[in-house]
């Protein structure tokens, strides 16, 4: 195949999209890597340009509350709630899904992860089709997500036709996964909404992520991970146990001394856990590519998208 366009036109991602194609798509958490959800053939080019198994379920997006009542089999009012406070946004939804769902996105189960992104070109794009488009991150399967349309060339060239051009994500790390379980309104994996907010609105929630419960469906745990070995917490004795060696470092606003300026990286100096969020899959980008040969990061505060963050960091640093 050709060298992808990495273009704004939302029309040349239309048409391609009706023709069967996939395109690389913005959305404010990370690009995904969209086709027709609703035909499986399709879906099962997003599989395969991935490297994905396809026992790992894929998210519709959709561009209304409307638009998700025709995929799902009730909406309800815990995530009707949810869906009005935070919708478009950071945010998925497990609902019990219609046949018009083939069972490939769902990886065979009964329910559907559907959400409405919050990016003006990708919502533009979604009400010129006629179908909800299916989307997983647009990074080969177990490699960092991509925040900008570089980031997916990087990886993608060759495999894709087009990548539509939406600048780089504003929240940087993938939507908060939540559904039911035993009847309770169920966090299975913390993303760009953060928990408190989702509990301000519908009260106390339980939160079953993959490093809680590694066998919560659909989730895996190795995940995101850079080439590198990735250390998590403790940076103090890290730096003391592998001084011979080249250290990439990710903080959240210290300085260290003992390590070259190059290599590391404060995500955020004014201790915003957005903005480090925002910054976080670049940095283990810029990390990975570089010479170091270890990388090492902080554990961010245990709030807030600092949540998020440490998932990513705990899930990169398994080998
Ligand atoms: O922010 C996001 O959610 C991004 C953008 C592109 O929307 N998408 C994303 O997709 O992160 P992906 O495929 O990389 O992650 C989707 C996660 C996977 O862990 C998958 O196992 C889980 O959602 N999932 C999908 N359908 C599910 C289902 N019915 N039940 C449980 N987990 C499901
Ligand atoms: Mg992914």
């Amino acid at each position: 195949m050709q060298e992808t366009i990495i273009d704004t036109d939302i029309e040349m991602a239309a048409k391609l999209l009706l023709a069967g194609d996939c395109v690389a798509i913005p959305t404010e958490t990370v690009y995904g890597l969209a086709g027709n959800a609703l035909n499986e053939e399709i879906v099962l080019k997003i599989f395969e340009v991935k490297n994905r198994p396809h026992f790992d379920p894929l998210i519709v997006h959709c561009d209304s509350i409307e638009s998700v009542k025709n995929y799902v089999k009730h909406l309800p009012d815990w995530a009707l709630q949810l869906m009005q406070k935070f919708s478009p946004g950071p945010i998925t939804f497990l609902l019990e899904k219609k046949n018009n769902i083939p069972d490939l996105v769902t990886s065979g189960l009964n329910t559907v992860a559907i959400r409405i992104p919050k990016h003006p070109l990708t919502l533009q794009l979604l009400q010129r089709l006629d179908f909800p488009l299916a989307a997983p991150s647009a990074n080969p399967f177990g490699y960092i997500s991509p925040t900008s349309a570089k980031h997916v060339k990087d990886q993608l060239n060759g495999k894709i036709k087009f990548i539509l051009d939406g600048g780089n994500c504003h929240v940087g790390v993938e939507s908060t996964i939540i559904g039911l379980e035993n009847n309770l309104p169920t966090i299975f994996r913390v993303g760009g909404v953060a928990i408190e907010d989702i509990e301000n609105e519908i009260g106390k929630i339980q939160v079953k992520t993959s490093s809680s419960s590694p066998h919560a469906p659909g989730m895996l745990l190795s995940h995101y991970a850079p080439r590198k070995p990735l250390l998590l917490g403790d940076v103090e004795n890290g730096l003391a146990i592998y001084n011979s060696k080249k250290i990439g470092l990710i903080s959240f606003h210290k300085n260290y001394d003992a390590v070259k300026k190059e290599n590391q990286i404060q995500l955020s100096a004014k201790k915003d856990l957005h903005e480090a969020a925002k910054k976080l899959f670049a940095a283990m980008r810029k990390l990975d590519e570089s010479d170091v040969e270890i990388i090492l990061a902080e554990r961010f505060p245990d709030e807030g998208l600092g949540r998020a963050i440490n998932d990513r960091l705990q899930r990169a640093s398994v080998h």
